[in-house]
C-alpha cells in the first residue's frame, strides 16, 4: 500500500487516493465538442427533461452531433435505488464505522460498477451533508459520521471507488442541510471558520478526489438559496477549491433562472414544474435569458463544458452501456461478500463481560420484533418508510431495494443449531413476552432499533429527523425486562445514530452491547461472524454515544440555524465541557487487546499560510506531507484482530481557540496473536492548519502541537509534542 501511494503521488495528475484524473485533457475534449453543439443541444445538456420522463430520477437530453446520449442520474449513496438485482450495501455510516480505507473504497467501487452495468451515468452520492451537527438529523446515516476528517477520507475513497468503476459520483448536499425539518426554507448561517474546518472539509476532500459533480442543497446559506449562492458555488467551490466538474441542483432546489445560472449552477433537476417552482431552464427560460443577455453565453458554454468534461473524465464517451430498464441482475457473489464485510467490520462492540464470543450455549432466546424480517415483506414499505422488522437502513431517497435480507434471527438460529444450541425466537417487543422467553435460556439476545430518514415520509410521528434519542418501540423496557430474568443478556442495536443507553448499560445482567449499526442486506450473516468470534469485532464509533441528549450541545432548529456551537460538535463539545460520554467517539472493543509503543514524530512543517497554485481541493501546499508520525501496535491478546489506531492533534496556543483534540489520522491494522506492526500517519499541511478568518486562508500555527495516538478519542495511549517554528 505504501509503495503504491508513493508511486501514485509521484504522478502529478493523481490525487492520493481519490480518482486518478486528467482534467486538462477532459477539458480539451469538452471544448472541442462544445464547438459542434447547437444552442438547443447546449440547453438540453444543462437541464433535466422533466420529472418521471426517462429511466432515472433525473435525465438530460442527448446531443447527437457529438454522440452524446444524455445523462441518466439515479440515487443513491448505498446502491442503485429502485432497481432489482442490485446490492443494498450498508449505508455510509456503517462504512465509516469500519474505519477501513480500503474497504470503504471497495464499497464505492461496488456501487459504481453496478451503476455502470445498469447504464446509469451519475450515482447521487456520496453524502457529506448532513455532516451531523444534530444527532437527531434524519439523514446523518447516509453519510460518514460527524467528524470532518473521517468523513473526508470516506468521501475521498468512495468517490475514488465509484469513479474508478466508471460512474460519475455526485457529492451532496452542498451545504448546511443539517436537518430535515424545514429543509426547504431553512437558513444556515455558518461562521467562516466553522464552515471551512467542519462542513466544507469533506466536500473539499471530494473535490480533491476529482469528484465529477456536486449537488447543491435545498436550504439557504446566509439568506441565499444554496443553488443560486454565488459565494458558495462560484467563489468557494469553483475558485477556492478549484472544482472543475459541475454543480447540479437537488431535485427542485432551483428558485430562479437567471440568478442561479449566474451564481454558478450548471445543471438543474429534474427539469419540470415538480413541486411548484416555475423557474426552469428548459422551457425557453434559460434560452431567453441568454438571448437578452441576462445570462452570458459564456456562462452557458461553461456549464456545458463542465458537464462534458466530467463525462470525458470518467471515460463515459466510449463503450458505456445503455440504460437498463426492467429487471436486471448485476449483483455478484463478490458484491455480497463485500456487503457482508462492510456490515461486519462496522459492528462496534461496546460492552463485553466474558460472554462474547459465544461458545456453544445450551439455549438461546432471540427476542424482539427487530430480530426478524418485516412480516409484510422486506421491501413492503416504499423507500423503507417504516421501522418494522430487522432494520438495515434508514428511509428516503437514499435507500435501495433489498435483493434479500439475512435476518438476524435466521442467521443466528442456523449457526446456533450447528453448534448444538436450542433456539427460541420471540418476535415481539412486549416486555412480558420477552421476559418469559428469556427466563429459561442460557443466553438472551435482544434486538432494539432507532430509525430516521428523509422528510417526505413520516414514520411513527418522526418526520425525517428523530424526535428524540431513545430506542424505538419501548426498547429500553424490553431490555430491562429481559435482563431482569436472564444473567446473560446481549443487546444488539441497529440504529441510524446514537441512542441513549443509560437505562440499561450498567445493568450487571446486560453482559454485552453490540452496536450493529445499519448493516444493509447482509445483516444477520455479518452479525453471526462477530457473535461467534469468526472474526474479532473491529468497528469504532463514528460518533459519540452520550449519556443525555443535552450532552451534545445542539438541537434541531426552527427556521434559522446559526451554528452557534461553532467548532464544538460531538466529541469536540464533550471534550471542551469536560462531559463524560457513555461511549466516546472512536471507541470499540475487540476480543483481543493491543499495546501501543514507540511513538515517533518527525516534521518538516513551517508555520504560515498555505501557498501554491489552486489544485482540486485548494492551495496546492495544503496537500504536502509535512509531518510523519509512527507508532507500533502489538496484538497482546488471545486471538487475531484488527485495531484502528487513531491520531488526534491539539493545536498550539498561537492558534485561535480550537477543540482540545481533533482526529487527523487513522490506520486500521490486522494483527495476528503476538504480532506487531508500525502504523504511519502522514499529516498534510491542511491537517495542521486552521482557517484564518481575517486572511481568508489556511494557516499553520507556530508552537507546540500535542500529538496523541490511541484506540479512541479518550483512550490515548501515546502522546508527544511536535514543535513548529
Ligand atoms: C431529494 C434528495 O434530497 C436527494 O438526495 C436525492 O438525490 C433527490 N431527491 C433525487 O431523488
Amino acid at each position: 500500500m505504501r509503495n503504491q501511494f508513493l508511486f501514485l503521488a509521484a504522478a502529478s495528475l493523481v490525487s492520493a487516493q481519490g480518482f486518478s484524473a486528467d482534467w486538462d485533457a477532459a477539458y480539451t475534449k469538452a471544448k472541442t465538442a462544445l464547438g459542434k453543439l447547437s444552442q438547443n443541444e447546449k440547453l438540453g445538456l444543462v437541464s433535466g427533461v422533466g420529472w418521471g420522463k426517462g429511466a432515472c430520477a433525473g435525465n438530460t437530453a442527448a446531443a447527437n452531433s457529438i454522440g452524446y446520449g444524455g445523462l441518466c442520474l439515479q440515487d443513491g449513496p448505498l446502491g442503485v435505488r429502485d432497481r432489482t438485482g442490485i446490492t443494498a450495501f450498508p449505508p455510509g455510516i456503517q462504512a465509516a464505522s469500519t474505519w477501513d480505507r480500503d474497504l470503504i473504497r471497495q464499497r464505492g467501487k461496488g456501487i459504481g460498477a453496478q451503476t455502470k452495468a445498469l447504464g446509469i451515468h451519475v450515482i447521487l452520492g456520496p453524502v457529506a451533508g448532513p455532516l451531523g451537527q444534530f444527532p437527531e438529523g434524519g439523514r446523518n446515516w447516509e453519510g460518514f459520521g460527524n467528524d470532518p476528517y473521517l468523513c473526508g477520507v470516506s468521501m475521498e475513497q468512495t468517490v475514488g471507488g465509484i469513479q474508478e468503476a466508471g460512474a460519475q459520483a455526485c457529492a451532496k448536499h452542498y451545504i448546511g442541510n443539517e436537518q430535515e425539518k424545514n429543509r426547504d426554507t431553512m437558513n444556515a448561517v455558518i461562521d467562516d471558520r466553522t464552515f471551512h474546518e467542519l462542513y466544507l472539509w469533506p466536500f473539499a476532500e471530494a473535490v480533491r478526489a476529482n469528484v465529477a459533480s456536486i449537488m447543491c442543497s435545498y436550504n439557504k446559506i446566509s439568506g441565499k438559496w444554496a443553488c443560486e449562492n454565488q459565494q458558495m458555488l462560484d467563489a468557494i467551490l469553483k475558485k477556492e477549491l478549484g472544482f472543475r466538474g459541475y454543480v447540479v441542483t437537488d431535485w427542485d432546489a432551483q428558485h430562479t433562472t437567471v440568478d442561479s445560472a449566474n451564481a454558478g449552477l450548471d445543471m438543474t433537476m429534474p427539469g419540470s414544474n415538480y413541486g411548484g417552482m416555475n423557474v426552469l431552464w428548459n422551457n425557453g427560460q434559460l434560452s431567453n435569458a441568454v438571448n437578452n443577455r441576462q445570462v452570458p453565453q459564456a456562462r452557458l458554454d461553461d456549464m456545458v463544458t463542465r458537464i462534458l468534461a466530467a463525462w470525458y473524465l470518467t471515460k463515459q464517451d466510449s463503450g458505456y452501456p445503455r440504460v437498463v430498464t426492467g429487471g436486471s441482475n448485476v449483483q455478484t457473489t463478490a458484491d455480497k461478500n463485500l456487503a457482508k464485510a462492510v456490515a461486519r467490520d462496522g459492528i462496534v462492540l461496546l460492552k463485553n463481560e466474558d460472554i462474547l464470543p459465544l461458545v456453544k450455549p445450551r439455549s438461546i432466546a432471540i427476542i424482539g420484533s427487530h430480530a426478524v424480517s418485516n412480516p409484510r415483506g422486506i421491501n413492503s414499505c416504499g423507500d423503507m418508510g417504516c421501522n418494522t422488522g430487522a432494520l438495515s437502513m434508514g428511509w428516503g431517497s437514499g435507500t435501495a431495494t433489498l435483493p434479500y435480507l439475512s435476518a438476524p434471527a435466521d442467521a443466528i438460529s442456523s449457526r446456533a443449531r450447528q453448534e448444538g444450541s436450542t433456539v427460541t425466537t420471540t418476535a415481539s417487543d412486549n416486555s412480558y413476552q420477552g421476559a418469559s422467553a428469556a427466563q429459561n435460556a442460557d443466553v438472551a439476545i435482544v434486538f432494539i432499533t432507532a430509525d430516521s430518514g428523509e422528510e417526505y415520509i413520516t414514520v411513527e410521528n418522526n418526520k425525517g429527523d428523530r424526535n428524540d434519542l431513545n430506542a424505538w418501540h419501548a426498547g429500553n423496557e424490553l431490555v430491562k425486562a429481559v435482563a431482569n430474568v436472564n444473567r446473560n443478556t446481549i443487546v444488539v442495536v441497529h440504529s441510524v445514530g446514537p441512542i441513549l443507553l443509560e437505562s440499561f448499560a450498567d445493568l450487571p445482567n446486560v453482559k454485552a452491547i453490540v452496536w450493529a449499526g445499519l448493516p444493509g442486506q447482509e445483516s444477520g450473516n455479518a452479525l453471526v461472524e462477530v457473535l461467534y468470534g469468526d472474526v474479532s469485532p473491529s468497528g469504532k464509533l463514528p460518533y459519540t454515544i452520550a449519556k443525555r441528549a443535552s450532552d451534545y450541545g445542539t438541537s434541531i432548529q426552527a427556521t434559522t440555524d446559526n451554528f452557534s456551537e461553532g467548532l464544538y460538535i460531538d466529541y469536540r463539545y464533550l471534550d471542551k465541557n469536560n462531559i463524560a460520554p457513555r461511549y466516546e467517539f472512536g471507541f470499540g472493543l475487540s476480543y483481543t487487546t493491543f499495546n501501543y509503543t514507540a511513538l515517533s514524530i518527525t516534521s518538516t512543517a513551517t508555520s504560515g499560510p498555505a501557498t501554491g497554485a489552486t489544485v482540486p481541493g485548494g492551495a496546492s501546499s495544503l496537500f504536502d506531507t509535512v509531518a510523519t508520525i509512527t507508532a507500533t501496535i502489538t496484538n497482546s491478546g488471545p486471538v487475531p484482530g484488527a485495531e484502528v489506531a487513531q491520531l488526534y492533534l491539539g493545536l498550539p496556543s498561537s492558534a485561535p481557540a480550537t477543540p482540545v483534540r481533533q482526529l487527523r489520522g487513522f490506520e486500521k491494522q490486522m494483527l495476528q496473536v503476538g504480532e506487531s506492526a508500525s502504523v504511519t500517519f502522514e499529516l498534510r499541511r491542511k491537517d495542521l492548519s486552521y482557517w484564518d478568518v481575517g486572511g481568508k486562508r489556511w494557516v499553520l500555527p507556530a508552537g507546540s502541537f500535542r500529538v496523541e495516538v490511541g484506540g479512541s478519542s479518550r483512550d490515548l495511549r501515546l502522546s508527544g509534542m511536535m514543535t513548529v517554528a
